[in-house]
């Protein structure tokens, strides 16, 4: 907790370790009251540093109890000990230095370190817990061969886990039991894991092309054993596709996956030995939606790809926090786009981004993909440093090409194995494989903000020649007034009157080529001329979201229905039709009653009377822009408006539709058992949303399909689908599904979170008093992060109009409750409070009532240095 103002840690101080830590020796004693930890270090100058002859070892929490180097204990004038580590002043060159430490995992409710989740013991150390384990060199450019040794009660803990292989079990006479584990690969301390408990696992193997034979085991509670089976599935999958695609393969004997229910994020990539959120590993056809088992599918690879990216080649510091993750999140997308439908995989990823990155460059927490400060590192675990992140690797393959971006990436594996590493060393890969000069290009890493391309065309008949002109403009950010231009791939084509791909042939060049052309706009402002034009083209702009920037062009309304229906690329399909509805949208939100083009109901028609093309991109074009995206596109968000301009252009649509509609619902209907592949999921996510603008009609008939489909209980996705549509009506049924659903599910978390979520959405005059009563509830607690996000987090991030509601009160609830859970679990708070950080987008009162609880929450005495990097920087 705060004392000070906390200091900020810039980029350009970086230094290498003095001293390195070659061996770690690790013994565990868990226990009910404490837990002891025994370390010994084997430590050495580092060659390549200056040394001052003082060590200083990270620590926070620890009690200390034994201290002694080179087996003498140390008197108290030779070490200090402090609230955040360790000192020695007179460091031999190299020495054994050894400690025994008093924990207290029990009390760590702050889920970073040694912690209980449940009867389970279990560890998270990214990206600076293992400081509060035992004194250590705590930064990722000390890799250490770990060996860890766990004592424990054998009937509580009858399964003790660490990195790497087990090497021996001993039974002792006092009911103990303890397993040594040995990982023979040099690691940083954020990768050292834990776990005891009294789990189940299952069990599958996989042979590598090289012939080496790999366990793969799941852990769970007991009760959860038959819900691993798709996260196993997924598991192979991921390691297949891997040795295909990038030419790596596993390198230990065994790999582990644990599925905890307290997790702060998603999951962590701990070498051989994975700790999940229970979210992303339990699913059964009953228990998970459609998404849920896409969720596992992504993750479970992610995790799986990290021992490469992320673990073989790790981060010399945080700030490289995008080397690992922006290239394992890239390589997660390309996964499942294979495992299911491409074109669906990039829209999802497109719609998250603009959601959530944009807005994030927007807002007063805008920061480069490589940031160049932070306070709190947890606070740029970001959509940023993510999924940006993955835009800008996703980039330098678009520009390279897939062969060349494969020869890039393999140099980086064999340069780089073993190695802590920058973004640098990465990008200076492609440039040696593809000869190019990627200078300006870095700038993606270094410049925040998304690039604004403002684009004309001009057609001249008698030259037959096209132009495309491109300004690009990237707006200023905290500390960026200026940005330098950018180098963006570009992916363009040329439609004719018929919707046919034009030859496209710049002016210079020797002949056309057919199809998509990546431009490369590289200058503020560049032209870009075809030849051999004949008619008046209409341009496919950004195909397949070739770069994270925002396109303005100024396409008529016809225009964006002919792409609708004629472009070959999903994404600018797609795209073309949210650019059509917003445009309508924001039309509406002005003047509610301004008209809706006839030409936009037909072309929905058409789609929704397209038996042909993919049931599952289809929903997607079906779908209107989110409440929170188009207020985004606003000078000032107008929460009420754009609520219910999106309300009633559905029921517009519904109305219009409604014969096209059922028989979309019921022609997508299927009686065959559940299976989460591309197609199935296609057709329930067109059911469903079918219902959802039928349910817009008030017409009792439709109330009665989703009573129906949420009785039926086929699965998951499609109950929890009827059950949301039907708790934000006012009828007697809201309340009597909710709870039948609640009896039914009461003992699966899980589901309870989905419960509790669906109720902090719904949109009802009383939500906010409904969602304080549910944070009473047996089923709820402040404790658990996932409970907090699917009540809390949903209510606030998901409800805009409840959260916004002109009261104040919205704000209010989110102030109490980033307060009182600051005191626990200061990463969970901060995530909250980060919601108000975007203040400044609303009216005059909204922005005096957010900035009042900034500030109360800054004048708190104690609060963390977590949630006081957020709001301090929200109101600077
Ligand atoms: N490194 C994890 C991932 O991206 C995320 C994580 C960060 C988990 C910090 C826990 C703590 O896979
Ligand atoms: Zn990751």
């Amino acid at each position: 907790m705060l004392r000070d103002t906390p200091t900020t840690i810039y980029l350009k101080d970086y230094r290498p370790p003095e001293y390195l830590i070659d061996r770690v020796d690790l013994t565990f004693e868990l226990g009910e009251e404490e837990t002891r930890v025994r370390s010994v270090l084997q430590i050495r100058e580092n060659p390549a540093a200056e040394v001052s002859g003082v060590l200083r070892l990270h620590g926070e929490q620890l009690e200390l109890i034994a201290l002694s180097l080179d087996g003498r204990p140390l008197q108290a004038t030779e070490y200090q000990v402090d609230d955040e580590g360790l000192t020695i002043q007179q460091m031999p060159a190299q020495c054994i230095l050894e400690s025994d430490v008093r924990i207290l995992p029990q009390k760590n409710t702050a889920l970073e370190g040694l912690y209980k989740s449940g009867t389970m013991f279990c560890t998270q150390c990214e990206a600076e817990g293992f400081r509060k384990i035992t004194w250590f060199l705590d930064r990722p450019d000390v890799m250490s061969r770990f060996t860890t040794t766990i004592r424990a009660d054998r009937i509580r803990y009858p399964v003790l886990l660490s990195n790497g292989n087990p090497l021996n079990e001993i039974q002792t006479d006092d009911g103990m039991h303890q397993i040594t584990w040995e990982d023979p690969f040099p690691k940083p301390a954020y990768l050292f894991a834990l776990v005891a408990g009294d789990l189940r696992s299952i069990e599958a193997s996989h042979t590598t092309p090289s012939g080496r034979d790999v366990a793969l085991k799941i852990y769970v509670e007991p009760e959860n054993i038959d819900k691993c089976d798709h996260a196993m599935a997924s598991l192979k999958h991921a390691m297949a596709w891997d040795e295909r695609c990038y030419g790596r393969e596993y390198d230990l004997d065994i790999y582990m996956v644990v599925a905890v229910n307290d997790f702060n994020m998603g999951a962590m990539e701990n070498k051989g030995l994975n700790i999940f959120n229970s979210k992303y590993v339990l699913a059964s056809p009953e228990t998970a939606t459609d998404r849920d088992f896409q969720g596992i599918e992504s993750v479970i690879a992610h995790e799986y790809f990290h021992n490469w990216t992320g673990n073989r080649i790790t981060c010399r510091d945080w700030f490289q926090l995008s080397l690992k993750e922006g290239l394992t999140v890239f390589r997660d997308q390309e996964f499942s786009a294979d495992m299911g439908s491409r074109g669906v995989k990039r829209i999802e990823d497109v719609r998250l981004l603009r959601a959530h990155q944009f807005a994030e460059d927007a807002s007063p927490m805008a920061h480069p993909v490589r940031p160049d400060s932070y306070m709190e590192i947890n606070n740029f675990y970001t959509v940023t440093v993510y999924e940006k992140g993955a835009e800008v690797v996703r980039m330098q393959a678009n520009l390279l090409g897939s062969d060349l971006y494969r020869k890039g990436t393999d140099l980086y594996f064999e340069r780089f194995d073993g190695q802590a590493v920058t973004t640098d060393d990465f990008v200076q890969c492609m440039a040696e494989v593809s000869g190019r000069d990627f200078s300006q290009f870095k700038r993606w890493y270094s410049q925040a903000g998304t690039p604004e391309l403002k684009i004309s065309s001009d057609f001249q008949p008698e030259q037959q020649r096209y132009t495309l002109t491109v300004a690009q403009h990237c707006p200023a950010t905290p500390g960026q007034p200026d940005k330098a231009a950018f180098l963006i791939p570009f992916a363009v084509g040329l439609l004719d009157k018929n919707g046919n791909e034009m030859p496209l042939q710049l002016q210079g060049e020797a002949e056309a080529i057919t199809g998509t052309r990546m431009l490369e706009v590289s200058e503020r402002r560049q032209q870009f001329t075809f030849i051999g034009i004949n008619e008046r083209p209409v341009p496919a702009l950004l195909r397949g979201f070739s770069a994270p920037v925002k396109v303005q062009y100024d396409y008529s309304d016809e225009e964006l229905m002919f792409l609708m229906a004629a472009e070959p690329d999903g994404f600018c399909r797609w795209d073309a039709a949210q650019t059509l509805a917003q445009r309508i949208l924001l039309k509406r939100v002005a003047t509610p009653d301004a008209e809706i083009p006839a030409g936009f109901v037909e072309a929905f028609r058409k789609a929704l009377t397209d038996r042909e093309s993919d049931q599952a991109l289809l929903a997607e074009v079906l779908t209107l822009p989110s409440e929170s995206y188009l207020g985004d596109q606003m000078k000032e968000v107008d929460v009420e408006g754009i609520h219910r301009s999106r309300e009633s252009l559905k029921r517009h649509l519904a109305l219009t539709l409604k014969d096209e509609l059922l028989s979309l619902y019921h022609d997508n209907y299927s009686a065959d058992g559940y299976a989460p592949d591309a197609v199935s999921i296609g057709r329930r996510s067109l059911r469903n949303l079918a219902l959802s603008y039928l349910i817009q009609l008030d017409d009792p008939a439709v109330l009665q399909l989703c009573i129906d489909q949420f009785r039926a209980g086929q699965n998951m996705t499609d109950v929890l689908a009827a059950l949301s549509l039907v708790a934000d009506k006012d009828v007697p049924e809201a309340e009597q599904l909710l709870e039948q659903f609640y009896q039914q599910w009461k003992n699966d978390p899980l589901v309870m979170d989905k419960w509790f979520t669906l109720q902090a959405l719904a949109n009802r005059p009383d939500t906010l008093s409904r969602v304080e009563n549910l944070m009473k509830h047996p089923a709820f607690s402040l404790a658990n992060p996932n409970k907090v996000r699917s009540l809390i987090g949903a209510f606030c991030s998901g409800n805009a109009v409840g959260f916004h509601a002109a009261d104040g009160s919205g704000y209010q609830f989110l102030g109490d409750r980033v307060l009182e859970l600051d005191g626990m679990n200061p990463q969970v708070a901060s995530r909250m409070v980060r919601i108000m950080a975007r203040w400044q987008r609303y009216d005059k009162q909204r922005q005096q009532m957010m900035k009042a609880q900034l500030e109360r929450i800054l004048k708190t005495e104690g609060i963390s240095r977590d949630v006081f990097e957020i709001a301090s920087k929200s109101l600077e």
